[in-house]
């Protein structure tokens, strides 16, 4: 063995490396006895004291054991030691490094989203336009949180469904601006309306349990729902959203998006909305209204939540401040009927505790402070602005070479263009574009060149740009 003075590792580290490395490969047999301290310091040349640390070392690990009056062994039964190897070599040796679960299999091949080449412009990104926020009141209002609660507390019970001031503020920004009905306690704030659909998959679905989502849906909520074993139907949907009379007899659950079709854009209508209610009027029905940007409607005001229309023991309300705050934030909400509230306290103590109070602190100020609001009226009609542009762009350099869907809300329009032409032509001048195919059941059956131009993050004049640059290939 040597050690060697100009490397980093401290000498006694570098002895436990090399003793480990000759008892993996056996030059240290099991059994074998190794020098004493002071004729291994004389041997390498080092001081008894860092051999003496080196063996205290290994003798607490295990590697050695110490017989009084006989010395210093490699244990005789020690069973053979694998030598550490990096993933890599066993991915090389085309070996699978773990057996994942059946959950997993059905999530099936995914990847995570590549990053958007740059020097595009991005139609793809559901990002609000962050220059905008109010940073310096968030950051503020972030630093006294730190001051008033520096590192929180454990977490205890009380906290599960999240902060009193927020699950408040929020309980009170959906009576007032969404019509839903509830009390603080029904309300949870969770890490993004994703575990809210989570938590609902886990506390409400067993394998083999019929779930209808609309089709073309949310893909987020297919792969998740299929995940935990369900039969994910799909259901079709038309002007009016989703067609209730073509739910299956057999779904428990329904997952709808009531207030803007994802991704098609349109309001389920108000008989849609009764006729949903009246499907879920057995106890083993329930809605899952997944109401994720309603904030941003242009005509007219808000449409009322469907949960605040009828029985709400039937309706698991779900919403999120990733687009009216910032995807990042991570903090979203779930109303749940009464007799659900323990389940899903149940449920998300298990996940994962609850969602981090720092934030939950800073956005319940930020609430109460009128700050969201203000934000939100400031992002409507900023939003609305560029809705504009891309709708007079589209017609302007389009015209009849496109067919947009419902655009009264949302933070993105889908367009079908009359030819594979135009997104050939996206590709090739950096503007990138969202296939509408994920959303669909069967993506093969997704209707040629049906696209999601998300509008949140890109100025009026380079949406104005994108139109013009794709509109090119059409002429
Ligand atoms: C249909 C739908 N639901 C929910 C969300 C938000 O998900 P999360 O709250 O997990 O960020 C989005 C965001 O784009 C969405 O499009």
């Amino acid at each position: 063995m040597v050690v060697d003075r100009r490397r980093s590792l401290p000498l006694h580290g570098q002895l436990v490396q090399q003793v480990k490395a000759r008892i993996a490969d056996r030059r240290l047999a099991p059994g074998a006895r190794v020098p004493s301290t002071r004729d291994a310091a004389l041997l390498l040349g080092v001081s008894r004291t860092t051999v003496t640390t080196a063996y205290e070392q290994l003798l607490s690990e295990g590697y050695l054991e110490s017989r009084r009056g006989a010395g210093t062994f490699v244990p005789a039964h020690l069973p053979p030691v694998a030598t550490p190897r990096a993933e890599a070599a066993t991915a090389a040796a085309g070996l699978p490094p773990v057996r994942v679960s059946a959950f997993m299999a059905r999530l099936g091949d995914w990847r995570p989203p590549a990053p958007a080449p740059h020097a595009v412009i991005d139609l793809s990104s559901r990002e609000p336009d962050l220059r905008l926020f109010p940073l310096a009141e968030w950051s503020r209002l972030l630093r006294q949180q730190m001051r008033r609660r520096p590192l929180g507390r454990s977490p205890s019970h009380e906290d599960i469904g999240g902060l009193a001031p927020l699950r408040d503020a929020i309980a009170s920004y959906l009576r007032y601006a969404r019509g839903v009905i509830c009390d603080p306690e029904q309300v949870m704030v969770v890490t993004g309306s994703q575990q809210a659909l989570d938590l609902c998959a886990r506390v409400l679905v067993n394998p083999g349990d019929c779930v209808a989502l609309e089709n073309p849906g949310y893909p987020e909520a297919r792969r998740l729902f299929g995940a935990v074993g369900a039969r994910v139907m799909p259901v079709p949907v038309d002007a009016d959203g989703l067609r209730v009379s073509r739910l299956p007899p057999r779904a428990r659950t329904a997952i709808v998006t009531p207030s803007h079709q994802y991704p098609l854009g349109m309001a389920l209508s108000l008989t849609r909305r009764l006729e949903l209610l009246q499907w879920a009027q057995s106890p083993d029905r329930l809605i899952i209204e997944n109401d994720y940007d309603s904030e941003f409607r242009y005509d007219g005001s808000p449409l009322p939540a469907l949960q605040g229309l009828g029985d709400t023991s039937r309706v698991v309300y779900v919403g999120t401040f990733s687009l009216s705050m910032f995807p990042a934030l991570r903090i979203g909400y779930v109303v749940v009927p009464r007799p659900l509230v323990i389940p899903f306290l149940q449920a998300k103590w298990h996940t994962d505790r609850h969602t981090p109070h720092l934030e939950q602190g800073a956005l319940a100020e930020f609430m109460a402070r009128g700050h969201l609001a203000r934000h939100i009226r400031r992002m409507r009609r900023v939003y609305r602005r560029r809705r504009d542009v891309l709708l007079d762009a589209l017609h302007t350099h389009l015209g009849a070479d496109v067919t947009v869907a419902d655009t009264s809300s949302g933070l993105h329009v889908v367009v079908r263009f009359a030819t594979g032409r135009v997104a050939e032509q996206a590709r090739r001048c950096g503007v990138t574009l969202l296939s509408t195919a994920a959303c669909y059941a069967d993506p093969a059956s997704a209707p040629a060149h049906e696209y999601l131009l998300r509008f949140s993050n890109v100025s009026e004049r380079l949406l104005a740009e994108a139109v013009r640059r794709m509109a090119a290939a059409a002429h």
